[in-house]
């Protein structure tokens, strides 16, 4: 039967995480620098309070859920190319450590971001910034074919899951309430950060993009 596996904070940021990353990645270029900014520190906002969540989320929210050691993954895979899938309510061991990469990503790509407005100024800051942001791209794609992969074995829509926080599973299983209050607090923060950036509200973090990429296209007209 249908039970609750995801409680909207965690599908709140999920989804605020897919938008934030799209954003930043299309507008990583100098005309778009200070809306780069803002969607890159909405990525950084969002990790942190995915760690939070981590420890005080409900069940399967809850990293102590999906701690798994890396060979587990290995022997997850193997039970997909044996025909045998291991079923998990919550998310699957190999699933868990793309999780845990996109975290890390996540978090070192917006940090080296930051480093190249505010840093001491070193091209490889910027350099290794645009090398972390693709690598998440490559491991993006990786995790949305696992997701693909995932839904046809197990027959089971599994984004759609990720939309309305309903799994297939043993009614024990379920957890209770999906913390809605949360997770609009959630939304409401980011909506007040982005509309605070566009209304000019927020200089300390938009003029340091707008100066940057002013000087950058400047630096380009005299090459
Ligand atoms: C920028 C792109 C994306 C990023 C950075 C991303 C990141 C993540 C993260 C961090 C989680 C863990 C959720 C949590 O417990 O907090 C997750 C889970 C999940 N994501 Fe994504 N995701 C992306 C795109 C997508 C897309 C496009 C889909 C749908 C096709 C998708 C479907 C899912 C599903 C179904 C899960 C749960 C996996 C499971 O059952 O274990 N993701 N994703
Ligand atoms: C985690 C989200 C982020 C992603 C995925 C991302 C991705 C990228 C990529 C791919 C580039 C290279 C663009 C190119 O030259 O082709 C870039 C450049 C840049 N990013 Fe980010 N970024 C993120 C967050 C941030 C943050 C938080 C900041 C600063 C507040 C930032 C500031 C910059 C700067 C200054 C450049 C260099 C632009 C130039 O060429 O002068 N990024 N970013």
């Amino acid at each position: 039967m249908k039970i609750l596996v995801w409680d909207l904070p965690t599908r709140a940021f999920h989804w605020l995480l897919v938008f934030s990353f799209a954003a930043a990645y299309i507008t990583s270029e100098d005309d778009w620098m200070v809306l780069h900014a803002v969607f890159g520190y909405t990525v950084l906002g969002l990790v942190a309070f995915r760690l939070l969540w981590g420890f005080a989320g409900t069940r399967y929210a809850r990293f102590a859920s999906f701690a798994y050691r890396p060979a587990r993954a290995l022997t997850y895979l193997g039970s997909l190319v044996a025909r045998q899938p291991e079923h998990h309510v919550g998310h699957n061991p190999a699933g868990s450590w793309a999780i845990y990469l996109l975290l890390a990503l996540g978090a070192l790509t917006g940090a080296l971001g930051w480093l190249s407005l505010e840093g001491p100024g070193w091209k490889w800051i910027e350099e290794l910034h645009q090398i972390t942001g693709n690598v998440m791209l490559a491991l993006v794609g990786l995790h949305i074919a696992g997701v693909v992969v995932g839904s046809l074995v197990h027959r089971e829509n599994l984004a759609r899951s990720m939309v309305d926080g309903y799994k297939e599973g043993a009614p024990e299983e379920g957890i209770r309430g999906s913390v809605w209050i949360v997770g609009a607090v959630l939304l409401a923060l980011v909506a007040g950060f982005w509309s605070a950036a566009w209304r000019g509200d927020l200089p300390a973090l938009t003029e340091p993009a707008a100066k940057h990429a002013a000087e950058h296209k400047h630096r380009h007209e005299h090459d």
